[in-house]
C-alpha cells in the first residue's frame, strides 16, 4: 500500500491541528509532518491514527546550539519520523550532504524512522545530469544502515510549482535509485520504499505513484487539509 506523507513546511496555527483530527477520522495510514510548533498538539488529536514527524532535526543530541531541535525531542513529543535532507534546507539552510547523513544517524539513534530526500534542479535536469546528481546524494548522504529508511525523491523544480516529471521519467529514476540502494544495501535496498514528491495533488496521484518503484508520496501544498490529502490517498489506492 501507498504511504502518503504530508509535509506542512512552515504552515500552521493552532487551529490546524484541527485538519489532522479529521485526518485521523477519516484514515489509519496517513503521516504528517507539521512544524515543529504544534507537534505536541498534533500527537495528541492524531491518537495514533496517523503518524507524527519532524520536518528537520539536529544532528547532535543536545547542546549549545540556540533554535535548533534534536531528534531526540522530536522522539520525546511523540514524533516517530523525521525529514531530513529537504531541497528546501539543501537550499535555505547550506545543509550538505554530509550534514544530512549526519542527521539520518542521529535520528535513527533516537529511534525515528527517516525520510531522506534527495532531487535534482532544473538546470541539472536539463543539462542530464539527474542520474548523477541523485546518485551523489545518495553516496554523500545515506546512513550505513537501511534500517528505519524511507527514500524521498523530490526534483526541486517540481516542488509548489504544479510541474511534474512524465510518467516515465518518475519510472526511470526511480528504477535508478532503486539499483543504487541495492548496490549500497544488498538486498534490504530492494525493500525499501521509495517516495515521489512534487506537486502531487489528487487528480495525478494514481497516475505518478502507478509507475514501478514509487511507494508511496511526500506531498507539501496538497498535505494542509484533510480533505485533500485523504483524496491523495484514495487515488493512490485506486
Ligand atoms: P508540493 O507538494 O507543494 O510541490 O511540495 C512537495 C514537497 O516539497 C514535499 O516535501
Amino acid at each position: 500500500m501507498a504511504l502518503i506523507v504530508g509535509n506542512w513546511k512552515m504552515n500552521g496555527l493552532g487551529d490546524s491541528v484541527a485538519e489532522i483530527a479529521a485526518m485521523a477520522a477519516a484514515r489509519s495510514d496517513l503521516w504528517v509532518a507539521p512544524p515543529f510548533t504544534l507537534i505536541d498538539r498534533a500527537v495528541i488529536v492524531a491518537a495514533g491514527a496517523v503518524r507524527i514527524g519532524g520536518q528537520d532535526c539536529h544532528a547532535k543530541v543536545s547542546g549549545a546550539h540556540t533554535g535548533c531541535v534534536s531528534a531526540a525531542m522530536l522522539a520525546d513529543l511523540g514524533a516517530s519520523f523525521v525529514i531530513v535532507g529537504h531541497s528546501e534546507r539543501r537550499t535555505d539552510n547550506g545543509e550538505t550532504d554530509a550534514d544530512v547523513r549526519a542527521k539520518a544517524i542521529a535520528a535513527r539513534a533516537a529511534g525515528l524512522q527517516v525520510i531522506l530526500c534527495i532531487g535534482e534542479t532544473e538546470g541539472q535536469r536539463d543539462a542530464g545530469e539527474a542520474e548523477a546528481i541523485v546518485a551523489a546524494q545518495l553516496a554523500g548522504s545515506l546512513p550505513d544502515s537501511a534500517d528505519g529508511l524511507i527514500i524521498a525523491y523530490e526534483p526541486v523544480w517540481a516542488i509548489g510549482t504544479g510541474r511534474t516529471p512524465t510518467p516515465g521519467d518518475v519510472a526511470a529514476i526511480h528504477g535508478f535509485i532503486r539499483t543504487r540502494l541495492v548496490e549500497r544495501f544488498g538486498p534490504a535496498g530492494q525493500g525499501l520504499r521509495i517516495l515521489y514528491g512534487g506537486s502531487v495533488k489528487p487528480d495525478n496521484a494514481a497516475l505518478l505513484l502507478g509507475q514501478p518503484n514509487v511507494g508511496g508520496a511526500l506531498v507539501g501544498g496538497a498535505s494542509l487539509t484533510a480533505a485533500s490529502l485523504a483524496a491523495i490517498a484514495a487515488a493512490a489506492a485506486g
